[in-house]
């Protein structure tokens, strides 16, 4: 298989994570009994839908590089998988499920600045476009995370054992 420089790798990264916020937030769907909370999450999981579709897109316009770059996808897709498993066990609520998608939407936001300053040595005007539109999508992503914690963890009871 061909080998992805650096900008492949870490636009894999991105398409990877983007792969395992929907799993990610469908998991937590289940784990919430608010109407409200749980449409914030399906708004999160069409947004990450949409952001595997033009990661993908901009994988296809590599040069002979999409498979590498989507089996890349796939091992980070999967490494986010196994730190949710570890994250969430059996016993998880929807505060623990929110305690994780704050950690997994802080990497993603981040991973995606990455990807833009290491475009910035490249120049790549497709790759600039992408990580100017996913950016502040993620930051979202991320303060709604937070958000919804702090709101079930406003109505937990602090002496329940
Ligand atoms: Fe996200």
């Amino acid at each position: 298989m061909a080998e992805v420089n650096t900008l492949e790798e870490k636009l894999a990264e991105v398409l990877g994570l983007a792969q395992a916020a929907q799993g990610a937030t469908k998991k937590i769907e289940a784990l919430v009994d608010d109407d409200e909370i749980k449409e914030r999450l399906r708004e999160m999981r069409q947004e990450a839908e949409e952001t595997e579709r033009r990661c993908t897109e901009a994988a296809s316009a590599r040069d002979g590089k999409k498979t590498a770059v989507l089996e890349k996808a796939r091992e980070t897709k999967a490494e986010a998988e196994e730190m949710m498993r570890t994250y969430l066990g059996d016993d998880a609520d929807g505060l623990d499920g929110f305690e994780f998608l704050i950690m997994a939407e802080a990497g993603e936001a981040s991973h995606w600045e990455v990807l833009g300053k290491i475009n910035e040595n490249g120049g790549e005007e497709g790759i600039h476009q992408l990580v100017s539109w996913a950016v502040p999508i993620q930051e979202r992503h991320f303060r709604t995370a937070r958000e919804c914690a702090l709101e079930l963890a406003a109505d937990e009871d602090p002496y329940e054992e």
